[in-house]
Order: structure tokens, then sequence, then C-alpha cells
């Protein structure tokens, strides 16, 4: 055999490797595609390789899932995520189900960064079960409401400063303010006291660590959108590219303060006995004690728990505060009967900033935050694991493994619950919401709904609660504006904006 016969021997092998491998995937793919037709469960077109996920990085997966009911407004449809089949669950009593009644089939959430990662997959959002039981007992005693009422305080304080902020920055200097940047220097503020116990005050001007770590923490580049859309939605390509939950540089600097500080509490631990880092540092010992062979080094665990608390902090309550008031920018009427609301409560009590009960007292704000979170859920989906076949009913029965989504965008928008789901009605929430079965979502349900949620909404209430009372809100911007695409939760494109006019 000469050269040029081998030559093309190779050539011809190469090309039937080629169509080999090609005829492999296709089949494969076709199989996937078919999961749910084959079992006759009415799906969501995917298209090959993205599954329906085509439109990642140019639209957010939260209009995804607002649009997901507007196609198929069935009680649960089957999508694809790149390849692997997912239910994605719109009624509000198959949610039930899956969320808190049959939860011992669904403890565990899809997400998932692989081994590489410690931070991010051992962190209470992300950690599977039987450590995640373990961390949430653990972790519950940081939001008592004798803690929470002491965090007011701080949360007062910030506010504070949060309004003679705008006062320098916006109405002095005539700008329009980024309210997503705003709020998020705010509750990196309160955040840097609730889980370091210390005391910065980048709303007023001075450096602080914290807000170096959030900024990275919240900035949705087009990177930091891939990494947590694989983590997400694509978890094994996350495992494989070796993705991380949080960003190298914002985990160096947690890890950096976090030890700075437990040293020197380890000096003096008598003080301090419910801040967050003596939590931590009492877990640690309780890891080490029970440590088996393979479970994960303590530090870990701990470093993983401060950096989920500071994202949980930061992100979502921002986002809630910026869309009230862009709500309220459009809504004058709304934002006379809220200022009313606050201004009554402080001539009542004498003074301008409101305690922990005052503030939950404040039951028409409270409901624009409501109808705010309903209508604006930062996050649009529950996302879980399916553990143990489960009887769904007579139609399905969901195979081990399976991830199931609930998509909370399709049952606050669904018009049986909130008629005319379109418009901002906050006296929807002034009147009790019958419970029989979640239909207001946006903190989750169950055993894993969110463990912050006590101290989000007072976060939210008690910034608010001080801009209102301090600035009448206008809008500059049209009502409808666009998500963020690189966003995996709610994010405006570009922060929204509003012009503070003081009173
Ligand atoms: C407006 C504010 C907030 C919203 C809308 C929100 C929303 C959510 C949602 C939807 C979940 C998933 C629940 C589920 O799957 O059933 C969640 C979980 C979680 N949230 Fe929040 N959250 C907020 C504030 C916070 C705060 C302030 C913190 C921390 C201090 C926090 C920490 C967490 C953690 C650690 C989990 C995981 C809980 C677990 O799996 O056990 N969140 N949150």
């Amino acid at each position: 055999m000469d050269a040029s016969e081998i030559v093309w021997l190779l050539i011809r092998s190469l090309i039937g490797v080629l169509i080999g491998s090609f005829i492999i995937i296709w089949l494969y793919l076709r199989k996937t595609y078919n999961y749910w037709k084959d079992r006759g469960i009415l799906y969501d077109k995917p298209v090959p390789i993205f599954g329906n996920l085509g439109f990642i990085m140019r639209r957010s997966i939260w209009d995804y899932c607002y649009e997901l009911r507007n196609r198929h407004p069935s009680d649960y449809v089957g999508i694809f995520l790149a390849w692997n089949p997912v239910l994605m669950v719109q009624s509000p009593e198959l949610a039930k189900n899956i969320l808190i009644k049959d939860f011992e089939y669904f403890p565990n959430r899809y997400l998932y960064s692989g081994y590489s990662d410690p931070l991010g997959t051992l962190n209470l959002f992300t950690v599977r079960n039987p450590l995640w039981k373990k961390l949430r007992y653990e972790l519950s005693p940081m939001f008592t409401s004798l803690r929470l009422r002491k965090i007011t305080e701080l949360m007062n304080t910030n506010a504070t400063e949060l309004v003679k902020k705008i006062k320098r920055d916006y109405v002095e200097k005539n700008n329009v303010a980024n309210l997503k940047e705003l709020f998020s220097m705010y509750t990196s503020d309160t955040v840097a006291y609730n889980v370091f116990g210390i005391r910065v005050s980048i709303l007023n001007d001075k450096p602080s660590p914290l807000w170096y770590i959030t900024r990275h923490m919240v900035q949705w580049t087009f990177w930091r959108g891939l990494e947590f859309t694989m983590i997400f939605f694509v978890p094994l390509m996350a495992a494989i590219l070796r993705f991380k939950f949080f960003s190298a540089p914002a985990t160096d600097y947690v890890k950096n303060i976090f030890w700075d500080i437990a040293k020197h509490r380890k000096e003096d631990d008598t003080k301090n006995e419910n801040d967050f880092i003596n939590i931590l540092l009492k877990l640690k010992k309780k890891l080490n004690d029970s440590a088996e062979p393979d479970s994960p080094p303590a530090d870990d665990v701990i470093l993983a728990q401060a950096a989920v608390f500071i994202l949980g902090s930061i992100e979502t309550s921002s986002t809630t505060i910026a869309f009230v008031l862009h709500e309220i920018a459009h809504r004058p009427d709304v934002q006379e009967k809220l200022f009313n609301e606050i201004s009554e409560a402080v001539k009542r009590k004498g003074r301008d900033v409101l305690d922990y009960n005052e503030l939950l007292e404040l039951k028409y704000l409270a409901a624009c935050v409501n109808e705010t979170l309903r209508m604006h859920a930062p996050v649009p989906y529950l996302d879980r694991l399916c553990a143990k076949d489960y009887k769904l009913d007579d139609n399905l029965t969901i195979e081990t493994g399976t991830p199931v989504f609930i998509n909370v965008l399709a049952i606050h928008y669904n018009e049986k619950y909130y008629p005319e789901p379109e418009k901002f009605r906050p006296e929807r929430f002034m009147k009790e919401i019958d419970t029989t079965n979640p239909v207001f979502l946006p903190f989750g349900e169950g055993p894993r709904f969110c463990i912050g949620k006590r101290y989000g909404m007072l976060q939210v209430i008690a910034s608010l609660a001080q801009v209102i009372l301090h600035y009448r809100i206008e809008s500059v911007l049209p009502y409808t504006v666009r998500t963020d695409p690189y966003a995996v939760i709610l994010a405006p494109k570009d922060g929204l904006s509003v012009n503070f006019v003081p009173r």
C-alpha cells in the first residue's frame, strides 16, 4: 500500500467515524426530544442541542417563564433545558404537592456547579440532603424576631443615609438615579452588619469591603450570566467547565474578611451570642465533631453560608425596592395613599423613623410590596429534583432524576387567582389571600422556602418608608421595561430610574 492509499484509507475511516458519531448523536437527541411526546404530555417545541434554551443571553429566563403560560395555559408542560427533559408545573394545587405535601420526593434543587466549587455547592441554597436539613436547622436562629428587631435599627440608620445620599447625588446634582445600584448599596451596608457584624457605609461614600464583594455579585455581565445559566439549567456542563457560583474576586474577599473577623471573635467569643459569625463558628465545631470520612471540610461549609447570605440579601431585595418605586412612579394615586399612611404613622409616633413593630403595621406599604413581588417576582421559577418515582396524576409519573420547575409567573399571572393580572392593584393584598393552595410564591414554599423572607421584607419596607416619606417619585421611563437577558433571576435592564422630588 503506497502513501496515497494510506491517506485515502485514513480519510475514509475518519468520514466513517464522523458519520457514525453523527447518527448516534442524532438518534440520541431524537429519543431525548421525544421524551414528553412519547408520554403524551404537552411540551414546548425544542431545538436541537439547546432544547428550549435557544433564547439564552438574548432574552431572559424571566421572559421565558412569563410567555410559557401564554403559549401553554395548562397545569403542566414539558420543556427541555438543553437535552434534559424538565417538567414545568403551572398549577398551585400541583405546586403544593411538590413543594409541601410530598417534599420527601423533591428534597433538593436541580442547580449544581460541581465538586470543584465547594462554596457554590455547599451553601444553603444549593446544598443537597442530608447536609441541607442540618444546615437549615442550625442557621434558622439568624432570623428570630429578637434578632430582626435589632437589625431593623441598622436598616433604619442605613435608610436615613439613603435619604441623604439621594439629596446629595440626585436632587442637588439634578441626576437621574440608577435604582438597582443605589439600593444594592443600601442592602450591602445592611448585610455587612447582619453577616459580619461590621458597620460600613458605602451610602455615605466611605470605602466598603462589602460593596466591593456585592458589586461583583450583582453585576450581570455576559460571562457571569453564562456561568449562572449553566449552573442553574445545564448543571452537567457547569461541572465539566468548572463554572463557579461566586466569582473568584468575590470568593477571595469573603474568605479574607470572614477569617479576619473570626480570628478576633475567637479571642472574645462570649460577646455577640447571636452574631452570624458566632453561629457559623459553633456550626463549624459541630460539623467537625460529627465529621465522617466523606464529609466536606467544615471551613468550606461555613464560608459558603456567609457567601450565600450576602448574595441572598443583596440581589432580590434591591430589585424589589427598585420595582416598587417604578410602579408607584407610574401611579401617583397609590403613592399619595402610601405617603399618607407613612406620614400619619410618623406623626402618631412622634418621630421620623419607625421601629420594627411600627414598620410591620404599615399595611398598605406591605400590600404594595406584595403586589410588586407578584408582578415582578425576582425568582420566576422554583426548581426541584425528583428523588424517587412520583405519581403526579393519572397521566404522569415523574421519573427519578427528572427536574421539576414551578412556574411562579404562570401562577402569579393566572386570572383565576388575580383578576386583571397585568394591573398593579395593591388592594388585592389588603384582603386575606386564600392560602389553601400556594398562589403567592415570591419566597417559594415548603421546607425549602426562603430563610430570609422576613429579613428581606423588613429591609424593603424600612427603606421605602424613609424614601417615600421624604420624596415624591416621578417616572422617567416608560411603564414597560426590559429584563436583563444575562440574569437568571429578574433584573431590570439598565437598573431602572426615577426622579426624586423633595417633599
Ligand atoms: C425580597 C427578598 C427575597 C426574595 C424575593 C427571595 C426569594 C427566594 C426564593 C424564591 C427562594 C427559593 C425558595 C424555594 O425554592 O421554595 C429563596 C431561597 C433562599 N433565600 Fe431568599 N429571597 C429574598 C431575600 C433573602 C434574604 C434577605 C436572604 C438572606 C439573608 C435570603 C436567603 C435565601 C436562602 C439561603 C435560600 C435557600 C433556602 C433553602 O434552600 O433552605 N433570601 N429566596
